[in-house]
């Protein structure tokens, strides 16, 4: 219940929320600390949109797979005979046992227990003396397989399906993002780390300009400059672009150490960096020279863990020097990521007390108050009860 003694999903406490941002109050402290608030973000957001699960050069051959939980499910990505990626329960049909662990490349899916085998794409091929029972048929017991797409190298999934393809909701986002060649990028280190914070916390400061200067002071900062005002896009995302000299990817001290810039990179986006958010966990970032992006795999209300992942075009990785110079980059993520865990880590402990009441955005920070209207539209007034 919130605070008037209302339920919490009553619309008519985020009624504020779904103003424009300079109008628009934030959302109620019980949106980042609700286990209530966070079962209806699984069904309703996170299980009926697109989730981006990695990059494809990570399961590069037929069988590659890598077994992963989502939202208290037990998933495998694994490339298939013909090519495709499949995202399939990693759950056995036969009595439940957990068939995959960890990533690598496999022959068959082959449950420990009693080895029956499942293909690539899920299909139950070998179930050892199952001849005799009665009505068995092989066909009845694959593993369930999800919806995936992929889109410039990126791996995305939809556990329920319905709703707009990949491509429809991204509307404009393909176009933006051309110039930076994305199918080209190599996959150049991975990094996982939980956050004592709710998964909307670690987006909304990715997406915002107003904490840059207080936060990183020291070791970004200076690279900024102002954001330009938002485009007219159409699609299920907010993108911001902000225009500055070098590489948004090195310490502002340290640009010297920078790698060559996008084969064929011109105009605006050879100067600056254009900060992405696909609705709902999508987050990405391209500069000059690089791109970096992260997977989000919330695990309760006040838990998210991470995977930030660095990818340069192959030509950049295959240097002899890539190794040496790469150094100067994970330096600068490692150092910018701490400086927003440690202040977020600090913001969810506020929420955590029952004393927060909605606050306000200032114009840095529209995409924060934005993604608040969409998760409203999308959780509270769910486009199920709209369609009635
Ligand atoms: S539980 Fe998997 S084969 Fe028996
Ligand atoms: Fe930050």
């Amino acid at each position: 219940m919130s605070p008037e003694g209302r339920s919490i999903f009553d619309p008519k406490l985020y009624a504020n929320v779904l103003r424009p941002p300079l109008q628009a109050e934030s959302l109620p402290a019980w949106c980042y600390t609700s286990e209530a608030f966070h079962g209806r973000e699984i069904e309703e957001i996170f299980y009926r949109n697109w989730i981006c699960i990695g990059r494809e050069d990570t399961l590069p051959e037929a069988g590659d797979y890598r077994a992963f939980e989502y939202c208290g499910r037990k998933l495998i990505v694994i490339r298939g005979q013909d090519g495709r990626i499949n995202v399939l329960d990693n759950v056995c049909r036969h009595r439940g046992t957990l068939l995959l662990t960890g990533a690598g490349r496999v022959k068959v899916i082959l449950c420990p227990f009693h080895h029956w085998g499942y293909g690539f794409d899920g299909v139950l091929r070998g179930a050892p003396t199952m001849e005799q029972t009665e009505g068995f048929d092989k066909r009845e017991y694959g593993l369930k397989a999800y919806e995936v797409e992929t889109w410039n190298g990126f791996i995305f999934m939809r556990l329920v399906p319905g709703g707009p393809g990949l491509a429809e909701a991204m509307g404009d986002m393909d176009r933006l993002v051309a110039p930076y060649n994305l199918p080209d990028m190599a996959l150049a280190r991975s990094k996982t780390f939980t956050v004592a914070c709710n998964w909307k916390l670690f987006i909304d400061v990715f997406m915002e300009d107003y904490h840059v200067k207080p936060v990183h002071k020291s070791s970004i900062a200076g690279t900024y400059t102002a954001p330009e005002p938002l485009e007219r896009i159409n699609g299920d995302f907010a993108t911001i672009f902000n225009p500055h000299q070098g590489t948004s990817a090195l310490l502002t001290g340290e640009q010297y150490l920078a790698f060559p810039p996008i084969l064929g990179l011109t105009g605006k986006a050879a100067a600056g960096t254009r900060y992405l958010f696909f609705y709902p966990t999508f987050a990405y970032a391209c500069t000059v020279d690089c791109m970096w992006f992260f997977e989000i795999y919330p695990e309760g209300p006040s838990r998210t863990k991470v995977v930030m992942n660095m990818c340069f075009p192959r030509s950049t990785v295959a240097r002899a020097d890539f190794e040496q110079k790469f150094k100067a980059y994970e330096t600068r993520w490692a150092v910018s990521m701490q400086e927003d865990v440690d202040v977020l880590e600090r913001q969810q402990a506020g929420f955590e007390t029952d004393q927060f009441t909605p606050g306000r955005y200032s114009p840095l920070e529209p995409v924060v108050s934005m993604f608040a209207s969409w998760l409203v539209r999308h959780a509270i007034v769910t486009p199920q009860e709209r369609a009635r």
